[in-house]
C-alpha cells in the first residue's frame, strides 16, 4: 500500500489566511495542518507517500517535509497545476501508484483515529470512513442499508443521514480508469465522490465507522475547531505520561 497526501484546492475558504501561504501550511495546534494526515499515513505503516500541492508553495512541502528520512519514509513530490478537484489531483498519482493499492488522505483533514488495520487488511475494491456528525451538509454523506453504502450525495441541501464521508479513502488500482471516465461537476470539478459511487455501483465498496473526533480544517470555524481538538488530545497524553 503507497499513500497519496492531497494539498492541491484553492483555501479560498480561509479569506486572507491563504493569500500567501497554502492552506495545508497553516498551524493547527503545535503543527502545520499537512503533519497531522501524514502521520495517519506514517502511523498505519505506509513508507513511500506521494504528496500533490499547487504549483505555487510547492518548494515550501519540500523544505518542510524533504525527503521522508526525518519520518523514516520515502516522499515524492507532484504538482497540480490548477484546482480541478480532488479525483483530478488524484489522478497525477497514477504512475506513482504503479498498479499498488493507494490510502488516499486529503491535506486538511484532522483525526484521532488510528487506521494501521484498516489499511494492512485492504486488499480490493475501494473503503471510506464514515463519522456520525450534526449537520452533514457540508459534506459528503452517505446512505446505508442492511449494512452497505448505496449512495453518496455531494454536500446535500437535506442529508439524508448524519454519516458525513470523511477524507481517508482506500482504493485499488482500478481508481485510475474511474476517474479517466469522470465529467466535471456543475462546481466544475472532478468528484471523488463520483469516484465512490461508481464503486458503490460496482458493489466493491466497504466502510469503517471513525472513532474519536475528526474534523476538516477548511474553513474558519473548522481551523479553529481542529486546533483546539489536538491542543485538548496533546493535553490529555502529556499529563498521562
Ligand atoms: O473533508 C471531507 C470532505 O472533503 C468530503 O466529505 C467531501 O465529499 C469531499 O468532496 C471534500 O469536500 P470539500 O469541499 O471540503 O473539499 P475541498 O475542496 O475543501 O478540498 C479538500 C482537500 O482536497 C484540500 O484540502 C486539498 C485537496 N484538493 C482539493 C481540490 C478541490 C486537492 O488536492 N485539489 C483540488 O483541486
Amino acid at each position: 500500500m503507497k499513500g497519496v497526501l492531497l494539498c492541491g484546492g484553492t483555501g479560498s475558504r480561509l479569506g486572507m489566511l491563504t493569500k500567501i501561504t497554502n492552506k495545508h501550511l497553516l498551524p493547527v495546534y503545535s503543527k502545520p495542518m499537512v503533519l497531522h494526515p501524514l502521520h495517519i499515513l506514517l502511523d498505519a505503516g505506509i513508507k513511500d507517500i506521494l504528496i500533490i500541492s499547487g504549483p505555487e508553495h510547492a518548494g515550501h512541502f519540500l523544505r518542510l517535509l524533504g525527503s521522508g528520512k526525518n519520518f523514516n519514509a520515502r516522499f515524492m513530490y507532484e504538482i497540480q497545476d490548477e484546482a480541478g478537484g480532488i479525483a483530478q489531483a488524484l489522478s497525477i498519482a497514477k504512475d506513482f501508484a504503479d498498479n499498488d493499492n493507494i490510502a488516499v488522505i486529503l491535506g486538511d483533514n484532522i483525526f484521532e483515529d488510528n487506521f494501521a488495520k484498516d489499511i494492512k487488511n485492504f486488499k480490493t475494491g475501494a473503503k471510506i470512513f464514515l463519522r456520525k456528525i450534526n449537520d452533514a451538509k457540508r459534506f459528503g454523506v452517505a446512505e446505508i442499508k442492511d449494512g452497505k453504502v448505496v449512495n453518496i450525495e455531494e454536500k446535500p441541501k437535506n442529508p439524508k443521514t448524519n454519516y458525513a464521508v470523511t477524507g481517508l479513502y482506500l482504493y485499488d488500482a482500478k481508481v485510475f480508469d474511474i476517474i479517466k471516465r469522470l465529467k466535471p461537476s456543475a462546481r466544475g470539478e472532478l468528484e471523488i465522490t463520483d469516484v465512490n459511487n461508481h464503486y458503490i455501483k460496482n458493489n466493491e465498496m466497504g466502510f469503517s465507522i471513525v472513532s474519536g473526533f475528526w474534523s476538516d480544517a477548511g474553513t474558519f470555524d473548522s481551523l479553529f475547531n481542529a486546533s483546539k481538538l489536538i491542543m485538548e488530545k496533546e493535553k490529555k497524553t502529556k499529563n498521562a505520561l
